[in-house]
C-alpha cells in the first residue's frame, strides 16, 4: 500500500515568488491497483511522481510504502524500499550510447548482480516487451513505442512491486498507445505489480485504470473508482477533462 499524507512541495521562481506545486496531497493506493493520476499541464503530476521516487524531497508530509515513510530521509530502510520501485520517466531517458541490452541491464549492474543472472533477466524482459530482436540496437534506431517498451523493461529489471509511469504514452499514436497499455495490463496481471500512471489523457485512464485521482493546482480535487468519478464528476476540472476527452 502507498499512503500519501498531507504532502506539500513549494517551488520558488527567480523573483522568489512561491508556487505550491503540491498543496496538502493525501492519497491511498492499494497493492495491485492500476491507479491513474490525471490533471492538466502544470497541475503537479511530475512533482508528485518525483516525490514518490525520491528524486524530489517534499517540504512536509509523509509517503508510506508499506510501513516505511520514504519522505523521511533518515529512515534506514529507504534503500530496500526503493528496490521495490521502478520508474518510467516522462520522455524515455534511455542511455543513448548504450545498446538496448545494456540499457535494460543498467539497474542490475549498479546493484552488483552477477553477469549470468543479468543475462537471464534481460532476456526475460526483452521477451516480455517483445523486443528480443533489438537487444543489440541503439535507442536512436528505435521508434517511440519501442523506446517506451525499453524504458518499461528497464524499470522492471529489479522486479519492483510498484511501477510509476509518468505520461507513458503521451508521444505515441493510438495503436502504439494501445500496445503499451496492453503491456502494462499484462505486467499488472502477471506480477501483481501496483501501477501508478500519470497522464493528462482521460482515454488512457478509461482503458486501463481501476481508480483515478484528479489533480489540479497541486491539490487532489476528486478520487475514487474510475466509473464512479467519470459517471458522476463533481469537480469542474473533472467535468472539463471528461468533455475534452470525448
Ligand atoms: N524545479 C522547479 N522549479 C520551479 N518550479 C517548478 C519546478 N518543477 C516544477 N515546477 C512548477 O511546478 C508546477 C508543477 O509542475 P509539474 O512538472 O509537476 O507539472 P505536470 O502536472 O507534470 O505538468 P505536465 O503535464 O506539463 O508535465 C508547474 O507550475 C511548474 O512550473
Ligand atoms: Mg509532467
Amino acid at each position: 500500500m502507498i499512503k500519501i499524507n498531507n504532502l506539500t512541495k513549494t517551488y520558488f521562481d527567480e523573483n522568489n515568488n512561491n508556487y505550491h506545486a503540491l498543496n496538502n496531497i493525501s492519497l491511498e493506493i492499494e497493492d495491485g491497483d492500476i491507479f491513474g493520476i490525471i490533471g492538466m499541464s502544470g497541475a503537479g503530476k511530475t512533482t508528485l511522481i518525483r516525490c514518490l521516487s525520491h528524486l524530489e524531497q517534499p517540504d512536509s508530509g509523509a509517503i508510506f510504502i508499506g510501513e516505511t515513510n520514504i519522505a523521511d530521509v533518515n529512515n534506514k530502510k529507504l534503500k530496500s524500499v526503493f528496490k521495490k520501485m521502478g520508474v518510467v520517466f516522462q520522455g524515455y531517458n534511455l542511455l543513448e550510447q548504450e545498446n538496448i541490452y545494456d540499457n535494460i541491464a543498467f539497474p542490475l549492474k549498479i546493484n552488483n548482480i552477477k553477469e549470468d543472472a543479468i543475462k537471464k533477466r534481460v532476456h526475460e524482459l526483452l521477451n516480455l516487451v517483445n523486443l528480443a530482436d533489438k537487444e543489440k540496437s541503439y535507442p536512436s534506431k528505435l521508434s517511440g513505442g519501442q523506446k517506451q517498451r525499453v524504458a518499461i523493461a528497464r524499470a522492471l529489471a529489479s522486479s519492483p512491486e510498484i511501477l510509476l509511469c509518468d505520461e507513458p504514452t503521451s508521444a505515441l499514436d493510438p495503436l502504439t498507445t494501445k500496445s503499451i497499455l496492453d503491456l502494462l495490463l499484462k505486467i499488472n496481471e502477471k506480477y501483481k505489480t501496483t501501477i501508478v500512471i500519470i497522464t493528462h489523457e482521460i482515454r488512457l485512464i478509461k482503458m486501463i485504470c481501476d481508480k483515478v485521482a484528479v489533480i489540479s493546482a497541486g491539490k487532489i480535487v476528486e478520487n475514487g473508482a474510475v466509473e464512479d468519478v467519470f459517471l458522476n464528476p463533481r469537480n469542474d476540472i473533472t467535468k472539463m477533462l471528461i468533455k475534452e476527452g470525448l
